[in-house]
Parts: C-alpha cells; sequence; structure tokens
C-alpha cells in the first residue's frame, strides 16, 4: 500500500513517540510516505523487540511494512527520547492517554514527554498530539515547554488527531476521510500538509482546541450511533421485529449511514469507553452536563448483561454447564482485548460456576495474561472448544466463524444453542441446521 502521488517538497525528519497501536501504525506509514522516521518507546523490552522484527501486537499489513521500511533505513526504533526528539524536526505524541478513576484522561506520560522534548529543543520543532487527548491540551502542552525549555527555541504545537481503526489501520492511514490539523501557527500547517502530500484527503485545518473537539466527538457519535441501535434492538426483542433490517433500512438514509448500526453485545475497546468517559468528564469541567454520553455507556453496559441473560435463561442453572465462547478480542481483525465485551461476559459465566473454553484466532495470548491460568479453558480451535458445549457464545465477528462448518460444530455440541452476540449469522439457515439460536434484536 502506497501513497497516491508524491508532491512533497522534503522528505521531514519524523519522531513518532510511543510505539503502541497509534504510534507504531503511524511511524510506519510516515515511513512509507518516505520520511525518516524515529519510532520511540519507553519500553525497552518493546524496542528491542521492534529491532529485532518482532511486532508487540496483531495488526494486518504492519508487520510487512514496518520490515519494509526498516530494510530501506526509512525506519528506525529507539529508547532514548533525548535522541530522538534532538535528531527530529516533527514530533508526534501517540503516548497512552488511558483512564482514571473519575473518568478524565490520565496525561501523565503526555506531561512527562512535553518536559523531556523541552529539555532537547535543540532546533525549531513542531509537536503535534496525536493520541486522543481532552480539549486544551495542546495549550498545556505549551505552557509546559515554555516553562522548561532553556534558551528561546522556537516550537509550534498542533492537534493531528488519528482517525484509524484497529485492524483496519495501516488502510485507514493511507486512504483516510479526512486529515485534521489543528494549529495557531501557518509555519507548521505548511510542514504538516507537506507530511501528507500525496493522500488523497480532505484536510480540514483549524485551531487546537477544535481539532481536539473533533476527534472526542467522533469517537463519542461513532459509540452513540451503536447504543442507539442497540436500544432498538431490545424494542425489536420486546416488539417481535428484526433489528438488522431496521438497521439496513435506516441506514439507507444517507443522512444516517449504515455504518455502526450493528446491533451486538456492545462496543469495547480502548478508545470508544475510555474517550466517551473522558468526553463527559472534560464538559462537565467545562460546565456542561453532557448526559448523553452517560445514558451511552448505561445502554451499552447493559447488552453484556442482556446477553448473559438471554444464555442463563434457556440453560436455566449454568453451574457445571459447558460454555463456548468463540472470539474474545473487543472486535474482529485485531488480538486486542482491552475493555472487550467478551471480558465481562466470560466472568459472569465462570461466577456462576460454567466450564467455559475459549477459542480466539489472535486473542489467546491476550486472553491467558487477563484470565490467567485454571480459570477457563483454551481451545486452539473453534471445532475444539464447542466439544461437548451445551451452548456456543459468538463474541467476534472474525470471518473464519462466518466459514464454520456447522454440521461439524452441531455434531459436537452436548445441546446445539448458538448464542449469536455479533447477529453475524442468519436465524433460518441457523434453525434449519437443527441450532436453537439466540441472537439480538430479533
Ligand atoms: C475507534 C474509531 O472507529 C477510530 O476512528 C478511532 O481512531 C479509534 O477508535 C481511536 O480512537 O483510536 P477502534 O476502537 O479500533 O476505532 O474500533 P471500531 O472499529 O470503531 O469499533 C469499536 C467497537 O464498536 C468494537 O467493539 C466493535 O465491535 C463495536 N461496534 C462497531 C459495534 O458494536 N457495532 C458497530 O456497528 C460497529
Amino acid at each position: 500500500m502506497a501513497a497516491t502521488k508524491k508532491t512533497r517538497s522534503k522528505k521531514h525528519k519524523i519522531c513518532v513517540v510511543g510505539a503502541g497501536h497509534v504510534g507504531l501504525v503511524a511511524a510506519a506509514c510516515f515511513a512509507e510516505l518516505g520520511h525518516k522516521v524515529i519510532c520511540e518507546d519507553a519500553s525497552k523490552q518493546r524496542i528491542t523487540d521492534l529491532k529485532k522484527l518482532k511486532m508487540p501486537f496483531f495488526e494486518p499489513e504492519l508487520e510487512a511494512l514496518v520490515k519494509k521500511n526498516v530494510k530501506k533505513g526509512h525506519l528506525t526504533f529507539s529508547y532514548s527520547l533525548d535522541n530522538a526528539v534532538k535528531k527530529s524536526d516533527v514530533i508526534f505524541l501517540a503516548v497512552g492517554t488511558p483512564p482514571l478513576a473519575d473518568g478524565s484522561a490520565d496525561l501523565t506520560s503526555v506531561e512527562n514527554v512535553a518536559r523531556t522534548i523541552a529539555f532537547n529543543l535543540n532546533s525549531y520543532k513542531i509537536i503535534v498530539e496525536k493520541s486522543t487527548v481532552p480539549v486544551q491540551t495542546g495549550q498545556k502542552i505549551k505552557e509546559t515547554i515554555n516553562r522548561y525549555r532553556h534558551g528561546s527555541v522556537e516550537f509550534d504545537i498542533a492537534s493531528n488527531p488519528e482517525f484509524l481503526r484497529e485492524g483496519k489501520a495501516v488502510y485507514d492511514f493511507f486512504y483516510p476521510d479526512r486529515i485534521v490539523i489543528g494549529t495557531e501557527s501557518k509555519r507548521a500547517a505548511i510542514i504538516l500538509k507537506d507530511i501528507y502530500a500525496g493522500l488523497k484527503a480532505p484536510i480540514i485545518v483549524t485551531n487546537i482546541n477544535t481539532a481536539e473537539l473533533i476527534k472526542h466527538a467522533s469517537n463519542s457519535f461513532l459509540a452513540a450511533k451503536i447504543s442507539f441501535i442497540n436500544a432498538v434492538s431490545r424494542v425489536c426483542d420486546l416488539a417481535g421485529a428484526d433489528v438488522d433490517m431496521v438497521a439496513s433500512a435506516m441506514g439507507m438514509d444517507k443522512r444516517i449511514g449504515k455504518s455502526f448500526l450493528n446491533a451486538g453485545i456492545g462496543y469495547g475497546g480502548f478508545c470508544f469507553p475510555k474517550d466517551l468517559e473522558a468526553f463527559h468528564y472534560i464538559a462537565s469541567k467545562l460546565g456542561y452536563d453532557f448526559g448523553l454520553l452517560k445514558e451511552v455507556k448505561r445502554i451499552n453496559d447493559e447488552q453484556q448483561l442482556y446477553f448473559v441473560e438471554k444464555v442463563k435463561e434457556r440453560l436455566w442453572v449454568l453451574k457445571d454447564k459447558h460454555i463456548a465462547i468463540l472470539g474474545l478480542a473487543f472486535k474482529a481483525d485485531t488480538d486486542d482485548m482491552r475493555f472487550a465485551p467478551s471480558e465481562g461476559i466470560v466472568r459472569y459465566f465462570l461466577e456462576q460456576g460454567a466450564i467455559v473454553t475459549a477459542y480466539d484466532p489472535q486473542a489467546m495470548n491476550e486472553a491467558k495474561q487477563l484470565f490467567g491460568k485454571g480459570t477457563l479453558r483454551y481451545a486452539k480451535n473453534a471445532y475444539e472448544a464447542v466439544k461437548d458445549a451445551e451452548c456456543a457464545c459468538f463474541l467476534t465477528e472474525w470471518d473464519e466463524f462466518r466459514g464454520l462448518d456447522f454440521k461439524k460444530i452441531k455434531k459436537r455440541m452436548r445441546f446445539p444453542l448458538v448464542a449469536d452476540g455479533r447477529n453475524m449469522f442468519n436465524r433460518d439457515q441457523m434453525q434449519r441446521l437443527g441450532f436453537e439460536y439466540l441472537r439480538i434484536g430479533g
């Protein structure tokens, strides 16, 4: 995958701070665009692994892109932020902003990096927020750098929020719907636009606060869309209507759009849950009670409970029942289990004394770390997972599951009950195959 045309005026010296899902992808993609990129991470282990071309997580296309650009000399890895900063003209911050107990974002890493940049400001640099941060963080970064820098070397702050999805991250980088650049400096805007030259996408240049808000508002709106359809799914179940048909017909209205209207066990991952909370928190702090966001979260949390209750109602007592969990990752094409809806569901079944066997095409290692040994059983594939099961719960919409031989699945199960948490299968087909089939919303 490559940029569409090359109209850039120069190759830029870029440092990406943080080799996580956003940082590593951005670093590899900037390198692919022809820039000279240093990807820095505070974890020595992560950098050592990356130098050996060992990826820290699964992301389609990423490994090939990293290997190619390391070989070309466009991409290097470092755990010395001091050096990486000194050698770079543009520094993208892609460090973690995890949630605190009160819902606000923990900006400790952002502040630490800002201070280190201040100490190493040896020439004009643009410091760009790429991680999702609350509105007005750019202002704080500026104050921090001004406070700690020696001398009067110039710098500019910008916000360039990333909209890439895990599992589609490389594609999203090269084919974005829009590129948002927030900065008060013309010089920074010109350089940042040049960095992205070659990508066919509208570029929106605005001020930093607006750019920061675009990101939080976008993620929160998408989460709200999911909760909306999940609430509709509950009414569909009560009324005997089909939520998939409702969503599909709603989505034909261009003003609504088809995407993010798949009902199921709700959203998870490291972005929506924390960003929604952080947006609510910052809005309250600024003086506005954004109650809608609380409701979006409540509906989302309830979907997991609704799903397990459906299973429980059918199996009556869960103690000693064999339950197969197919899919653990928070969505397909990733091994990420952070805030995955599967976690709450698995824990519920375990608490009820069920015997749980799980399989996921990519997230098995993550699951072992999360649940530990001696809690649930881990299967090598879906067929092994469903052996003697009284219920097979599909919790992640992997393509692999769509291609399963359901006659074989049925033969291996003790009782042919399928609970589809992602509405992946066709009710009529499943029933024709002899399954009792539970789904969400009709
Ligand atoms: C999300 C946004 O989509 C990205 O634009 C953004 O850059 C990213 O967060 C971020 O802030 O870093 P991501 O968390 O990778 O991306 O995942 P999504 O594809 O958006 O899915 C989020 C969750 O919603 C998943 O659990 C998914 O299963 C669920 N979902 C999605 C539904 O339940 N129904 C839908 O119709 C769509």
